[in-house]
């Protein structure tokens, strides 16, 4: 099937920023008169006009969904006014014509008024951008300092700024359900792409390039640099040089990104051969045991620290029906013991951004009065909030054996509740994570990405059905 991204309708923008606008006024905290979303700018890569492709900063393209490099959204006194470039002459030589101010006033359906005649003060209210160039250029026009990437240290009416985003992003709205429903599908097409690519021989490349694919042919971008690994045990491993052989798995962490922005978030893991050895199918059943024990909890009302706990729960009784874990597994968790196969979270929120609103620091990801617990297995979990209908979440459970921490040596005090002889059988088990988008609904929760085989045998089938016999 060949998708193409649908854009959301003008009306969608219209009614987010009226909810925003709302949000603003009744706010409480520090009164908010003047307000700017800055899109950005593209980063020069090695002379000023061969640049890295442009994406406009999440919070901007949330109200306007457009990548008008260099604009800004202002909102003063209740009105949302943008501020853009006008086209250059130039453009229809080098890079083709670009909308009018006035085409775009009637596109967006807000008044827009040429970048130059925007003024602000000390006073303006803002989330910092991320690139630098966008941050120096802000300080100028408002007088103080910006610092880029700074949204995790916000003070006086930025705070409730940043606090009428979060409520308005963090329960998707019908347009960004529709997106992100577009994202998994063609994030789906590339790990079935993935599947099909693999061949004992390969280039980790080879197989990366044929899952990033479909996503450039359905004008969508990876919504983040590609994972895709036989060192699974390396969590963001973004290298591709290694041949993938047969004995190996292979972890593609991919994701497609709308043209919206809107991201999908998804890992799969697959015998480069087409048939799990019976140690890397009975990690692999452990871990996908998990993973189910966790999608299972996900629904209004639940605290994500308890799908969070509930997958290393579950990894652990797996482990401990398969021989490698001592004792009664309950008690193991107890003792932390899960961080020592699993060390990161069960997941985050996701929307505009693959880990979405986290340029805000855990303001976003954390409710008020809960912060990061410290205990191994919980200090990298990104999100902690009660869950509600409309919240999209991923479930990532894995199952590592990473040099250096999971050995012997630095399970300190835990070492005896692991069966390290049978451990050593698991040699071929480096890295497995398998991670999907779950919306949560009025009841509980759906899969956007339940189509993609998981289980076992359908991995195989999947992988194999390519293979030449
Ligand atoms: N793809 C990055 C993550 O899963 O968090
Ligand atoms: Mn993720
Ligand atoms: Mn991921």
């Amino acid at each position: 099937m060949a998708y193409w991204t649908t854009p959301s309708p003008r009306a969608a923008f219209i009614d987010r920023r009226a909810r925003l606008a709302a949000a603003l006024r009744t706010a409480g905290g520090p009164e908010v008169e003047t307000a700017w979303l800055p899109a950005g700018y593209s980063r020069p890569r090695n002379f000023p006009h061969n640049r890295y492709r442009f994406r406009a900063e999440s919070h901007f393209l949330y109200l306007i969904g457009r990548h008008l490099e260099g604009a800004v959204l202002s909102f003063h006194k209740d009105t949302w006014t943008l501020y853009a470039l006008p086209p250059d002459p130039s453009d229809a030589l080098w890079t083709g014509p670009a909308p009018s101010l006035e085409e775009l006033e009637v596109e967006l359906g807000l008044p827009v008024r040429p970048l130059a005649e925007l003024q602000g003060g000390p006073e303006v209210a803002l989330i910092p951008p991320q690139d630098a160039d966008t941050a120096i250029w802000l300080a100028e026009q408002l007088d103080r300092d910006v610092v880029a990437g700074g949204g995790a240290s916000l003070e006086g009416a930025a705070i409730t700024l940043a606090e009428a985003l979060i409520a308005a992003r963090l329960r998707h709205d019908d347009a960004a359900i529709a997106q992100l429903r577009q994202a998994a599908a063609v994030t789906m097409e590339a790990h079935r792409a993935g599947f099909a690519a693999t061949r004992p021989g390969l280039r980790e490349a080879a197989v990366r390039a044929a899952m990033e694919l479909p996503i450039t042919a359905a004008g969508m971008v990876p919504s983040y640099n590609s994972i895709v690994t036989v060192h699974g045990e390396v969590l963001h491993s973004e290298r591709h040089h290694h041949e993938i052989e047969a004995g190996d798995l292979l972890l593609a962490d991919v994701g497609a990104e709308t043209a919206e922005g809107y991201a999908g978030d998804v890992t799969r893991t697959w015998p480069v051969s087409g048939v799990f050895s019976s140690t890397q199918r009975a990690a692999y059943e452990a871990v996908l045991i998990a993973q189910r024990a966790a999608i299972a909890k996900v629904a209004p009302g639940v605290r994500y620290l308890e799908v969070h706990r509930a997958a290393g729960r579950a990894l652990l009784g797996a482990l401990a029906e398969l021989g490698l874990v001592n004792g009664d597994p309950e008690e193991a968790y107890a003792a932390g013991l899960s961080a020592l196969f699993f060390p990161h979270g069960i997941g985050h929120l996701l929307g505009l951004d693959v880990h979405d609103m986290e340029d805000l620091g855990d303001r976003a990801g954390y409710a008020p009065g809960r912060s990061r617990l410290p205990g191994a297995g919980d200090r990298f979990l990104r999100l902690d909030r009660d869950l509600e209908p409309g919240m999209l979440v991923t479930i990532e459970p894995g199952f590592y054996q990473i040099p250096g921490l999971t050995s012997r040596e630095h399970a300190g005090a835990l070492a005896p509740l692991v069966n390290w002889a049978e451990l050593e059988r698991y040699a071929d088990v480096r890295g497995i994570r398998i991670e999907d988008d779950v919306l949560v609904t009025e009841h509980g929760h759906e899969v956007l990405t339940e189509q993609l085989p998981k289980d076992p045998a359908a991995v195989e089938a999947c992988v194999r059905g390519h293979q030449v016999p």
